[in-house]
């Protein structure tokens, strides 16, 4: 497995695997890896010959005050971690070769509506570095598959809309979260936990699960349901943002009718700020 810094170095083992008639899957990721990428790195080798990891901790998708600085960095234990599975090339470029003109002068990829609202309320700028940056990936290595989390719900429904709006030729692929034994999500930021605070944190998918089981069963006041969650997790000790039940689709306010549901949550827990989500089909 190799690891290169360049889009020269990138490009020569491409054409090299092109040539061959291998497909290429790219997985984007901010590194510090755990097992929820680790299953989309296995997703990817499932649909395509070759798989290329990128670890690029994007600055634009950070706000002022957000742990862009403080975000873990860990590349060797993730280069050793991959070099035991089925990725085939990790891409680890320079700020340089993401930005070639500089931040002032970068071009922005914004999608609308999808953004506006959840954690692009609370987040104003956050989706528009995540689709510019993914944007820039899908131009250097032009794959024929990407595979993104469920995780970050918003996140993947953004670029799963950019690619169809722009007619990029990429098939986006989303793979399930992947949780701890007690149902909290897998994420870089769960390491800004204290003890106590891990041990509340799965009250998070605990509460979006008896939603869901209250969907399935019927329950359609969606506003109570979103308010009685919320103040659950706040009197636990959760700051939070929000608890919604939306369309799966584009995330708009559901009507009774609506069979394909979304339950999204945020919340901090001391210095972590946590999402969730589940899909409910009825
Ligand atoms: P990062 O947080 O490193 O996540 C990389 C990919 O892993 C994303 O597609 C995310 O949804 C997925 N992921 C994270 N936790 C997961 C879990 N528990 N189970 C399954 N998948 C999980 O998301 C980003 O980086 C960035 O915004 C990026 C897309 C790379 C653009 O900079």
């Amino acid at each position: 497995m190799k690891v290169v810094n360049t889009k020269e170095e990138l490009n020569e083992q491409l054409t090299e695997w092109r040539h061959e008639g291998d497909h290429i899957a790219l997985v984007p990721t901010m590194g510090n890896l755990h097992a929820g990428h680790i299953s989309l790195i296995e997703l990817a080798r499932e649909n395509a010959e070759r798989v290329v990891v990128s670890i690029f901790v994007n600055p634009t998708q950070f706000g002022e005050d957000e742990d862009f600085e403080q975000y873990p960095r860990t590349l060797e234990k993730d280069t050793r971690r991959l070099k035991t599975i089925s990725a085939d090339l990790i891409f680890v470029p320079s700020i340089e070769t993401i930005y070639p003109f500089g931040l002032e002068y970068a071009t922005t990829v914004s999608v609308p509506r999808i953004t506006e609202n959840l954690c692009g309320k609370s987040r104003p700028g956050h989706f528009d570095g995540v689709t510019s940056v993914v944007a820039r990936l899908f131009g250097i290595v032009r794959p024929d598959v990407a595979v993104f989390g469920q995780k970050d719900y918003q996140q993947q429904l953004a670029i799963r809309h950019m690619a169809l709006d722009l007619n990029l030729p990429i098939k986006i692929i989303s793979g399930e979260t992947v949780r701890d034994d007690d149902g909290l999500a897998l994420s870089s930021r769960n390491q800004y936990l204290d003890d106590d605070e891990r041990a509340k944190a799965p009250l998070l998918y605990e509460t979006l699960s008896e939603v869901g089981d209250g969907l399935q069963s019927g329950a359609r006041n969606f506003a109570e349901l979103e308010t009685e969650s919320a103040d659950k997790l706040a009197a636990a000790g959760f700051a939070v943002d929000y608890f919604a039940i939306r369309r799966a689709q584009n995330l708009e306010i559901p009507n009774r009718d609506c069979d394909e549901l979304v339950i999204l949550v945020a919340a901090k827990l001391g210095n972590a700020r946590l999402i969730d989500n589940i899909v409910v089909t009825i």
